[in-house]
């Protein structure tokens, strides 16, 4: 038996040594010490011998067994060794390597124009207000003073629902529905979708529209300028000049069109300008009294101005865009560039 057991050292000891991998590292210890190994076989049956030897045979066996553990585990954790080297000079990883260019999207550019302008009112004080797109007649035309007959209504070619409901078809519809439930002092501004039954270059059936007004006493003409020169300064440029061309809406009286000077000429003359200097980029004026008369507000004590204005339009005098339908065909060509 101690003889066996000598030999089974030795041998184990031997191949060990000869083992030339991590993987027959593992096969030895499952021939010696696994479950059916051949020490563990010795260790079981420890019981059949003589009850006077049973105590040295198995403190023999014990011992052999630690020998050939700790020499497995030396060569088993030389061969991890050997392996993680190898791995670490096969697989570097190279942190100079250009990553891959993974393609993000970013917001629409009408959208990042509404969000610029909305900030520009709001740092001026004007709270932002919504209305529904679906609206009732009353508040797209007859509100904002034009009746059923009103020929003005013909200006915008207008989706009808029902012959009370509308899609509106300018965020002016806004206006009353805000004085409604607010009492003045009022700063709004309302940007949203509106609808009108037009197709071409310079048309098309959705567009952004935003709508701004100021209530107050002794709000005058001269604060509007004011307003809209902070306004056409910060997005178009401190150099670009304002003009107001006297014009006519029926909600607000006087009703102006504010053109800037051209973005592309300066003023000089050029064939986005048609060579007249000027763009026309807003509707406004000073808010007519019928309206206050509609939302309950006494017009000999308030005054007002509104303005509105395309935001497709004002993105399109920006960047020197010359067809509107581009804003909505989805070219990735195109709409990359903003
Ligand atoms: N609602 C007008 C339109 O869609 C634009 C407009 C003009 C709005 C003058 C105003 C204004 O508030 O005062 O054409």
């Amino acid at each position: 038996m101690l003889n066996d057991i000598q030999t089974i050292k030795n041998l184990a000891g031997e191949e060990i040594e000869k083992a030339d991998s991590l993987k027959s590292i593992q096969e030895l210890k499952i021939k010696y010490l696994g479950k059916k190994g051949i020490l563990t076989g010795k260790l079981k049956s420890l019981g059949s011998t003589p009850q006077e030897d049973r105590r040295e045979y198995g403190r023999i066996l014990n011992e052999a067994k630690i020998c050939i553990e700790d020499l497995l585990s030396k060569h088993e954790a030389a061969f991890k060794t050997l392996e993680l080297n190898k791995t670490l000079q096969t697989q570097r990883i190279d942190v100079t390597v250009p990553g891959y260019f993974i393609p993000a999207g970013h917001l629409h550019p009408t959208t990042q124009v509404l969000d610029e302008i909305i900030s520009i009112f709001t740092s001026l004080g004007f709270n932002v207000e919504e209305g529904p797109e679906v609206e009732l007649d009353f508040y797209n035309f007859e509100a904002l003073n034009m009746p059923k007959d009103h020929p003005a209504r013909d200006m915008q070619d207008t989706f009808y629902i029902t012959e009370d409901i509308v899609l509106r078809t300018h965020t002016s519809s806004v206006q009353v529905r805000i004085m409604e439930k607010n009492a003045p002092p009022l700063r709004v501004i309302a940007p949203g979708k509106v609808y009108r039954c037009d197709a071409d270059v310079t048309h098309i059936p959705m567009f952004h529209q935003l709508e701004g007004f100021m209530v107050d006493r002794d709000i005058k003409m001269s604060d509007l300028k004011g307003v809209l020169e902070v306004f056409i300064h910060t997005v178009f440029g401190p150099d670009t000049k304002l003009r107001f061309r006297p014009s006519f809406f029926p909600f607000t009286e006087p009703s102006a069109e504010i053109d800037i000077s051209c973005v592309i000429c300066k003023g000089a003359g050029c064939n986005v300008c048609k060579n007249t200097g000027w763009l026309e980029i807003l509707g406004a004026g000073m808010i007519n009294p019928r309206i206050f008369e509609m939302a309950g507000y006494d017009p000999d004590q308030y005054t007002g101005f509104a303005f509105g204005m395309g935001i497709e339009r004002v993105t399109m005098l920006k960047y020197g865009i010359d067809d509107i339908r581009l804003f909505y065909e989805n070219d990735i060509r195109f709409l990359g560039q903003f």
